[in-house]
């Protein structure tokens, strides 16, 4: 007989055929106040879970008692307890590689919005505010030969520092728990104690997971450090930023801007004072949605669900097995 899975996100047709030819499959687009219940009653039967964006938390994982595997399609896997899900000997899976490129570029993407103030000029045009040439109170500041720190070297973070360091000729700080070789190698990135990145950099961008260690890591005294000039940017998880404290270092001009792709609470509210300022530029969660990443994902994500049903040890798995 089939194992049975549940399917918790939309997915394109040959991502469900995929796993409609290896599994028995329930489907939930997404999981809500309106269908949480029969979530639940569809665990008891399900050996594996497929899907993105919903906190599987305690509750969840004792309506499964027979789940073997969980496969989420994101590389961030802050909606999960790795430690819990190894002691109930459930393998956790997510696709690395395959969305890096696409959400370095999301990052570069808010290095150049903030720093050239494409959003705040394309609004200036759309309102009909171009009547003259333009003058110093539009102008931006340069992004080529400046500093970037860089909070975090994993994969997104040399990605990130690639195209900083090879494209635009920045020099590359960055921190991470441990230097990282192949970056300072290729693209003469200098490992820095977080304090002296922030003092020193000119554009901050945030790539470290979401973890209990990083929740909180840049608040007001962190933030207090970068100087008059810098902008930050995150591209990883919202609660990393304290919020207010980022507010309150704008509002105060403590920052020249931010560039934030990521939010404490999402989508993020409208009442957010964030979204009232000019020098920020926000975006939904977009770091690694363009079709052909998200398709990427999804197929990662299938083959990691198989490969873990059918018994085979994968790279992609992130919680150690007892
Ligand atoms: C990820 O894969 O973790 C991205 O942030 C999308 O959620």
């Amino acid at each position: 007989m089939q194992s049975k899975i549940i399917l918790y996100k939309k997915v394109s047709n040959d991502v469900l055929a995929m796993l409609k030819a290896r599994f028995q499959v329930t489907q939930f687009d997404t999981i809500n106040a309106t269908n949480h219940d029969a979530f639940i009653a569809e665990l008891a039967t399900a050996e594996g879970l497929i899907g993105a964006s919903v906190k599987i938390d305690a509750a969840i994982l004792d309506a499964a008692p027979n789940l073997k595997a969980i496969s989420t399609i994101s590389v961030g896997i802050d909606q999960f307890d790795p430690a819990d899900l190894t002691q109930r000997g459930i393998v956790l899976l997510n696709t690395p590689d395959v969305l890096t490129q696409t959400t370095a570029d999301t990052g570069f993407a808010l290095i150049l919005a903030t720093a050239r103030r494409v959003v705040e000029m394309a609004d200036y045009v759309r309102a009909g505010n171009w009547k003259h040439s333009i003058g110093p109170d539009c102008f931006g500041t340069d992004v080529q030969g400046k500093t970037l720190g860089i909070i975090g070297m994993g994969r997104i973070g040399g990605a990130v520092a690639r195209r900083a360091a090879l494209g635009f000729g920045m020099r590359v700080l960055y921190t991470n728990r441990s230097p990282n070789p192949a970056a300072e190698q290729a693209y003469s990135a200098r490992f820095t104690a977080l304090d002296d990145l922030l003092k020193t950099a000119d554009f901050v961008c945030v790539t470290v997971p979401l973890t209990p260690e990083t929740q909180g890591m840049i608040g007001a005294r962190e933030l207090a450090l970068m100087p008059a000039h810098a902008i930050l940017i995150n591209i990883s998880r919202g609660s990393i930023i304290d919020e207010p404290a980022l507010i309150a270092a704008l509002e105060k001009g403590q920052l020249r801007g931010a560039g934030l792709d990521v939010f404490a609470q999402e989508p993020v509210s409208a009442d957010s004072p964030l979204l009232r300022m000019k020098n920020v530029v926000a975006l939904p969660h977009i770091g690694s949605a363009t079709h052909e990443t998200r398709h990427g994902m999804a197929v990662c994500a299938a083959q990691n669900l198989i490969d873990a049903l059918d018994g085979k040890k994968s790279t992609n798995a992130v919680n150690p097995q007892r």
